[in-house]
């Protein structure tokens, strides 16, 4: 199955994700994710992106079109995936769709309290990427990640004055997607609220609806 995960920062895609893929086999592919691992390769597109992230704006379009284009040309797309944060925009769903058929768009819905709680305490280690939140999913030693031992960050972009841009700009640039997918009658809402295996059973009951 070809699915995109949608909802507003921090809502749980990536945490969800996590889990999806290994029930579906197929790969979870994150745009955030790409560019920071990007960044932390030190190539030229992650310095380029480095700070239009950490304020949390959007990558320019064409960047991020290329780079899923490219991503999805691999192999192990073939059989499904889930694209999470992508697409972003109406220019960004409207390139998807010549790229690739989707079957499915999952549309996390969580109040902005909630996230802005799931933000502030969300931390993760920088070599496996691993996420884990200060309060209701901590690692076993505070500050440490369970398996490398290494110590855990907060991302530049979840600092308080960056999640508010992050916010508009959902508000903004993202949030029309939901009706734009509600038209073509692909859009999935999932309450994204409960706890992370109760969203997870919220998606695999809609998907199998
Ligand atoms: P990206 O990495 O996609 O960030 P985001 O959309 O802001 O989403 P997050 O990763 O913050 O949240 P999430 O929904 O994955 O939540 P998570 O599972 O981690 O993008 C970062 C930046 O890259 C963008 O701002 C932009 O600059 C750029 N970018 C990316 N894609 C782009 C695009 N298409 N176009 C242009 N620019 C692009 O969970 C959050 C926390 O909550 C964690 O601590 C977790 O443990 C906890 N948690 C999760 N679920 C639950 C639950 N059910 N109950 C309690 N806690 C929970
Ligand atoms: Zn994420």
């Amino acid at each position: 199955m070809n699915m995109v995960f949608l909802g507003p920062p921090g809502a749980g895609k990536g945490t969800i994700a996590t889990q999806a893929k290994v029930f579906y086999s197929i790969p979870h592919i994150s745009t955030g994710d790409l560019f920071r691992a990007e960044q932390e390769k030190g190539s030229e597109l992650g310095n380029k992106v480095k700070s239009i992230i950490a304020s949390g704006k959007l990558v320019p379009d064409e960047i991020t079109i290329e780079v899923v284009k490219q991503r999805l040309s691999q192999d192990d797309t073939k059989n499904g995936f889930i694209l999470d944060g992508f697409p972003r925009t109406i220019a960004q769903a409207d390139a998807l769709a010549n790229i690739v058929n989707i079957d499915a768009v999952v549309n996390f819905v969580v109040d902005k309290d909630a996230v802005v709680k799931r933000i502030s305490g969300r931390r993760f280690c920088k070599s496996t990427g691993r996420t884990y939140h200060v309060i209701y999913n901590p690692p076993k030693v505070e500050g440490i990640d369970d398996e490398t031992g290494e110590p855990l960050y907060q991302r530049e972009d979840d600092k308080p004055e960056n999640v508010k841009t992050r916010l508009e700009v959902y508000d903004a640039s993202t949030a029309p997607l939901i009706e734009y997918y509600r038209a073509k009658g692909k859009l999935v809402d999932v309450d994204a609220s409960p706890a992370p295996e109760v969203v997870f059973d919220n998606l695999k009951k809609a998907l199998t609806k």
